[in-house]
């Protein structure tokens, strides 16, 4: 079976499918600034994160540009072993629940029902406290999509696409004047379990996202 397509048919019903603001593609801080002003935020405001905010940020991390089959980081032969999710649980408009980015419409498609983000920092070592954040993302990595071209070589590339991903959805929400930390200290079949991941996914990071706290 083409991995891409193992678990999320295609013809997943649309009624699960949220599609986001389209993503603001000129404009914004100059990259320098962005440079400059991250660092990781551990506390975040008892505050909700917008829906324009959310999709800003999905689309930094590993979405389409508008009108091409590029994206905006960088993948071996293209062939894509990232999957980027959103553990919901304060962002007005979309209910609470595990949802999972498609970069193809710039949407995302609900995985599960319900607040899971203290299920799944739960699965942190030692960093529950973080599940105050209003929307977590979760990147994992198909590697078959990778090594089904490039052999064992995919396994790193996947985790290096991993690196991109993040450092992008960093930037973006610093522009932003929000707050992240990418967090890799999790203990895997946890975190599987919370996310129902297959054995064919690794789960890589964790970015609570969410505004600073005051001073
Ligand atoms: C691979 C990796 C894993 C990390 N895991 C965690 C983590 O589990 N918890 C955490 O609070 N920070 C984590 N961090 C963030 C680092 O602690 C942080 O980047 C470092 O202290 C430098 O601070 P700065 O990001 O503010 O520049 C991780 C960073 C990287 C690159």
């Amino acid at each position: 079976m083409d991995p891409s397509h193992a678990r999320h048919p295609a013809d997943a019903p649309r009624s699960l499918r949220f599609p986001l603001p389209a993503p603001r593609t000129t404009g914004g801080p100059a990259l320098v600034e962005a440079l400059t002003s991250r660092v990781s935020l551990r506390r975040f405001l008892a505050a909700p994160l917008s829906r324009e905010d959310l999709g800003q940020v999905l689309w930094a991390t590993d979405g389409r540009i508008p009108g091409t089959r590029r994206r905006t980081a960088p993948s071996a032969g293209g062939t894509y072993p990232l999957e980027v999710r959103a553990v919901l649980g304060d962002v007005p408009g979309l209910p609470p629940g595990v949802y999972r980015y498609l970069p193809e419409d710039h949407s995302i498609e609900q995985e599960s029902e319900g607040d899971r983000r203290s299920d799944l920092m739960a699965a942190t070592v030692g960093q529950a406290d973080l599940a105050q954040a209003p929307a977590i993302v979760v990147l994992s990595a198909i590697p078959d999509r990778t090594t089904a071209r490039y052999g064992a070589r995919g396994v790193p590339y996947a985790l290096l696409e991993a690196g991109h991903a993040a450092q992008n959805l960093c930037l973006q929400v610093a522009a932003l004047g929000l707050g992240t930390v990418a967090i890799g200290a999790f203990r895997d079949e946890a975190l599987r379990g919370v996310l129902a991941l297959g054995p064919e996914e690794q789960p890589l990071y964790l970015l609570p996202i969410g505004l600073p706290t005051l001073g």
